[in-house]
C-alpha cells in the first residue's frame, strides 16, 4: 500500500510554491514533501492564466508525488486532488464543493479553489507537483473575479481557520493518493467524482480547448478521466485539456 507522509515546510512568501517545490524536486526532495506559502508574488494557474495570492488571503499549497502507477493514469491524480479538497473543505468547513471538470472547486457555482497538477522529470524520475490553492476570503481579490469567485469566508459566514482547513487536507490527499495506488482504485476515483460532480452528465457545457470551441452535453468520463460530450450531431467528442464553462438552456 502506497503511505503518503506528508511534510510541511512553510514560507511568508514566494513567487509560486509550485516552482520552489520543483526546484527542491530536482535537488532530490521526497515524496511528500509539501509547501504553503502565505502569499505568492507569481502564483500560477491552469492554461498560463495567473493565480491572484494576495497575503493571507488563501491557502497556498504544493505537494510532491512520485507516483508507481502506469503513467496513462497519472491524469487521475488531479481527479484525486479535487476528491481531497471536497472531502476537506466538507469536513474543516461544512462546504459541500462541486466540481468543475476537470479539478474546479465550486461553491454556490463560484469557483473557490483550482488545482494545477505539473508533471516535473527529476534525477529520481518523473515527478508531479500538485498545487491547490483555495480561496479563504475574498480581501484584495482583483474585481474581474467577484463574480466568478467565492471564498471560504463568503460560503460560511465565519473566519476561515487555515490550518484546520490543511490539516483536513493533508488527511484527505493521503487517503485518496493511497487508494489511486489500490487495485481497482483508478476505478473508484472516477466513479467517486462521477458522483461528486454535477458537470459529469447531462449537463450543458461549452468547451474550448485552446484550438476548438464545442458545446454539448456532457455524458460521464472514461477511465483516464477524459470527459465525454455529445454534441448536437450525436458525435461524441473526449476532452483531455481545455476549460469547461456550464451553459444556461434556452428553456
Ligand atoms: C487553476 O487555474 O484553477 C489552478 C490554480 C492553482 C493555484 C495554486 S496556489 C498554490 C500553487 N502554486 C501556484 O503557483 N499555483 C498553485
Amino acid at each position: 500500500m502506497t503511505l503518503l507522509k506528508p511534510r510541511v515546510l512553510r514560507f511568508e512568501s514566494l513567487p509560486s510554491t509550485n516552482t520552489e517545490l520543483a526546484r527542491l524536486a530536482s535537488e532530490g526532495a521526497e515524496e511528500g514533501l509539501s509547501i504553503v506559502a502565505d502569499e505568492q508574488t507569481a502564483g500560477r494557474g491552469r492554461l498560463q492564466r495567473t493565480w491572484s495570492s494576495p497575503k493571507g488571503a488563501g491557502l497556498y499549497f504544493s505537494i510532491l508525488l512520485r507516483p508507481t502507477i502506469p503513467q496513462d493514469q497519472w491524469p487521475l491524480i488531479t481527479f484525486a486532488a479535487a476528491l481531497a479538497v471536497a472531502d476537506a473543505l466538507h469536513e474543516a468547513s461544512d462546504i459541500q464543493a462541486d466540481i468543475k471538470w476537470p479539478n474546479d472547486l465550486l461553491s454556490g457555482e463560484r469557483k473557490i479553489c483550482g488545482v494545477l497538477a505539473e508533471t516535473i522529470e527529476t534525477p529520481a524520475g518523473r515527478a508531479v507537483i500538485v498545487g491547490i490553492g483555495i480561496n479563504l476570503t475574498q480581501n484584495a481579490f482583483p474585481a474581474e473575479l467577484s463574480n466568478v469567485a467565492t471564498s471560504v469566508a463568503a460560503a460560511t459566514g465565519r473566519p476561515p481557520e487555515r490550518e484546520v482547513i490543511l490539516a483536513a487536507l493533508l488527511r484527505a490527499l493521503t487517503r485518496w493518493y493511497s487508494l489511486l495506488h489500490e487495485p481497482a482504485g483508478p476505478e473508484k476515483i472516477v466513479a467517486a467524482w462521477t458522483n461528486r460532480s454535477s458537470y459529469a452528465s447531462d449537463k450543458l457545457v461549452q468547451v474550448n480547448n485552446g484550438n476548438e470551441v464545442w458545446q454539448g452535453l456532457t455524458s460521464g468520463l472514461e477511465p483516464d478521466g477524459a470527459l465525454r460530450l455529445k454534441t448536437p450531431t450525436g458525435e461524441v467528442k473526449l476532452v483531455r485539456a481545455g476549460d469547461v464553462c456550464s451553459v444556461r438552456s434556452a428553456d
